[in-house]
């Protein structure tokens, strides 16, 4: 029987679009707002620009090309670059950290999706300080049914907008939120900006203070740069391998990582100001999103409305991550088990919601267990996965590069765009000898911490 056609996408746009929507997730509305506030802004924003081109593209960039080459899911993908068996380990090492990821990540997807829900309805609305939401937020993740009926919820969505395929689910839905996404970027700026008092927030936020660095605030933007532009377990070489070929990588790897970093830069230019308006902490770190921004929008004519729009906008990026970390497991099941699209969507979606369920009441019936001390296992699920799974993965792809045969093909796909051949020296010699020591560091420092 010949094997039915594989999927591709149905423009260069939509590629971008669709792996944009995947870098562009909670980190970069959640967490990069946060992280360049406690680690003197501006000047922050400067170092991630550097770990962007020193880690970030050229990863970037080695993902796709050792998707497009294969034209397949991550672990054959992984397996033909590396030229041996082997490699596959290096592929279903990414399709595991993708699905213990997803797991967590839906987790605080659902949390997003009741927020939408509770600023709509009243709760949220009469939230005036930051104690009466930070108890409104504990009372909500406290609550082991409706953690987990949101975390099916959004695990729900995610299958749902896969299982169609890839030009007419994933393209089609990314060509639709990541515009959204920006649109209601552009309205909170301009209603953060306009609040009396917000300017000092935007100056602490553009201003850089360079008397805040640290060498582990290099190590900081470094490791939100990997994580930020979904690097490490092979969710672009999944994307990379629905390209037909005559895309440009390199273009296309820049244009990926300008929309992921603009709309980081963008949700700062929401939180600094409004939370510099109300006079309150923009250095505080995670709460910041779930305390903090539901509290200022209770003060100020139509919150409600911008309440609802923000967590609409969390949740559309976290959607359009999952979707990413959902295929990469679907594409393996397709490919290398032979099932059907709904079958493997259905498949996976249940074993991340299974895996997920400790993680959803790891702040309610399970919150005294601690798998590991000092951690529940929500906080492990991350931190295994951001801080170790993550940064193997590149490492990974470093190592099959030392390997001739990698180069080789590497030279080859990078050819087919017209690259110089100085240019592909120069990228083959970081990804041999400043990509991995970079990972390296990474790994130390979250061990050290
Ligand atoms: N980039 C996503 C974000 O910023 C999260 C993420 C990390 C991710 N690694 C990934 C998404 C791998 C998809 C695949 O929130």
């Amino acid at each position: 029987m010949a094997e039915p056609q594989r999927e591709s996408w149905g423009s260069r746009l939509g590629f971008i679009l669709a792996a944009a929507g995947s870098a562009i997730g909670l980190g970069n509305i959640w967490k990069f707002p946060y992280v360049a506030g406690q680690n003197g802004g501006a000047a922050f924003v400067l170092i991630y620009l550097a770990g962007i081109a020193l880690l970030g593209l050229p990863i970037l960039i080695g993902e796709i090309i050792i998707g497009r080459h294969a034209k397949a899911n991550a672990v054959r993908s992984y397996r033909m670059f590396g030229g041996s068996p082997r490699w596959r380990a290096a592929g279903i090492w990414g399709v595991a950290g993708g699905i213990l990821l997803l797991s967590y990540y839906c987790v605080v997807g659902g949390w997003t999706l009741g927020y939408i829900i509770k600023s709509a309805s009243n709760p949220l609305g009469s939230t005036s300080t930051v104690q009466e939401a930070r108890e409104l937020f504990s009372l909500f993740t406290g609550n082991p049914v409706e953690v987990v009926v949101y975390h099916a919820a959004f695990l729900s969505l995610t299958a749902a907008s896969i299982i169609t395929g890839i030009q007419n689910g994933i393209e089609k839905w990314n060509k639709f939120l990541l515009p959204l996404l920006f649109v209601i970027l552009v309205i909170l700026i301009i209603r953060s900006n306009t609040l009396e008092g917000s300017s000092r927030g935007l100056a602490y936020y553009l201003v850089p203070d360079f008397s805040r660095i640290r060498v582990t605030t290099f190590i900081e933007a470094f490791g939100q740069c990997f994580f930020s532009l979904s690097l490490g377990l092979g969710a672009m070489v999944t994307y990379g391998s629905y390209l037909r070929g005559d895309e440009h990588i390199v273009r296309s790897s820049a244009m990926i990582v300008f929309l992921d970093t603009l709309a980081a830069f963008m949700a700062g230019l929401v939180i600094f100001p409004a939370a510099y308006a109300f006079s309150m902490d923009p250095g505080q770190g995670p709460g910041l999103t779930f305390h903090v921004i539901p509290v200022i929008f209770s003060r100020i004519p139509l919150g409600q409305l911008f309440s609802v729009l923000f967590f609409i906008l969390l949740a559309v990026a976290a959607l359009t991550s999952a979707m990413s970390l959902l295929e990469l497991a679907v594409a393996f099941c397709i490919d290398e088990l032979h099932w059907a699209r709904p079958k493997s969507v259905v498949a996976m979606s249940l074993l991340v919601f299974i895996v997920g369920l400790p993680s959803a009441l790891s702040f309610n019936l399970i919150a005294g267990w601690k798998p590991f001390p000092g951690m529940t296992f929500f906080s492990l699920a991350d931190t295994l996965t951001s801080s170790i799974v993550l940064p193997f993965g590149g490492i990974w792809i470093c190592l099959a590069l030392l390997k001739s045969h990698a180069a080789g093909i590497a030279r080859e796909e990078l050819s087919k765009d017209k690259i110089p051949p100085i240019w592909i020296s120069l990228w083959i010699f970081m990804m041999r000898g400043i990509v991995p020591v970079i990972l390296l560091l990474l790994i130390l420092y979250s061990f050290l911490r």
